[in-house]
């Protein structure tokens, strides 16, 4: 596949809301928060910028949109010029976020937790949230153990270290430090739900690319009951 990577493929296609249930589910969990035109967001992991540009229209909130994907970044960057919202576009990664302590009233990590060093990441996420922040995460779990040819096929594809169940994400928000950790009630199918994805393709593009949407698709039926994802929010 010359390297190409599931990442390659959601950035090059610009693939918005690329995480399960799309800007439906972000809407509604948001709803539940109380997030004002005060408050200081960072979605983390922004990907084309489509949340954090709702969050500056819906709540006119201070929007601070990091990715660490250039092709991403760009993406969400000539959103936002394009919408005319004072949404800032940073380069780094959610693992070594480039702001001070204790800076953010919300920290949105929408299915990017998973796929980096998620403790190193955590701690990061509760650095940089004020006291009483909270931390909204929507991520992919696991439900059922997997023999080892089938972990490796998961791990491989999304070039991800760990696969964790809902409880092993319940103990890393812990040892990260956060305490009101909560689970949001419904749990789906990783297919589930973002029916209406949103493309901004780049003018060239990888043949190969068809064939990680392809592979992709195929890991997301033959794993329907066992990839899902889980929401938690929880507060420093
Ligand atoms: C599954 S996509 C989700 C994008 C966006 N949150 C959304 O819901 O549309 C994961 C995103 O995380 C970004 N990413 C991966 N590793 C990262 C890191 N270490 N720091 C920041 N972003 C990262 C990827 O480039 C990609 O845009």
């Amino acid at each position: 596949m010359g390297g190409l990577t599931y990442f390659d493929f959601l950035a090059k296609f610009g693939v918005g809301g690329a995480h399960p249930g799309g800007i439906q589910l972000t809407q509604n969990i948001l709803s539940s928060e109380d997030i004002t035109e005060n408050s200081y967001v960072l979605d983390a992991g922004c990907g084309t910028g489509q949340t954090a540009a709702y969050l500056s229209q819906q709540y006119k909130a201070k929007v601070f949109g990091l990715e660490i994907n250039p092709i991403m970044l760009e993406k969400a960057y000539s959103r936002f010029q394009t919408l005319q919202l004072p949404v800032q576009s940073i380069h780094g990664s959610i693992e070594e976020i480039p702001f001070e302590e204790h800076t953010f009233d919300y920290v949105l990590s929408e299915s990017v937790l998973a796929f980096v060093d998620k403790a190193k990441a955590l701690k990061e996420c509760y650095r940089v949230l004020k006291k009483d922040g909270r931390l909204i995460a929507n991520e992919m779990t696991i439900n059922k153990r997997l023999s080892q040819k089938e972990e490796t096929e998961i791990k491989n594809f999304y070039a991800v270290d760990s696969l964790l169940f809902e409880g092993d994400w319940y103990q890393l928000l812990q040892e990260a430090g956060f305490r009101n950790i909560e689970l949001k009630a419904q749990i789906h199918a990783l297919s589930h739900g973002n029916h209406a994805p949103e493309f901004n393709f780049s003018k060239n593009f990888e043949p190969e690319l068809f064939q990680i949407l392809n592979e992709h698709g195929n890991i997301v039926i033959k794993y329907h009951d066992i990839l899902s994802y889980r929401i938690f929010t929880c507060t420093k």
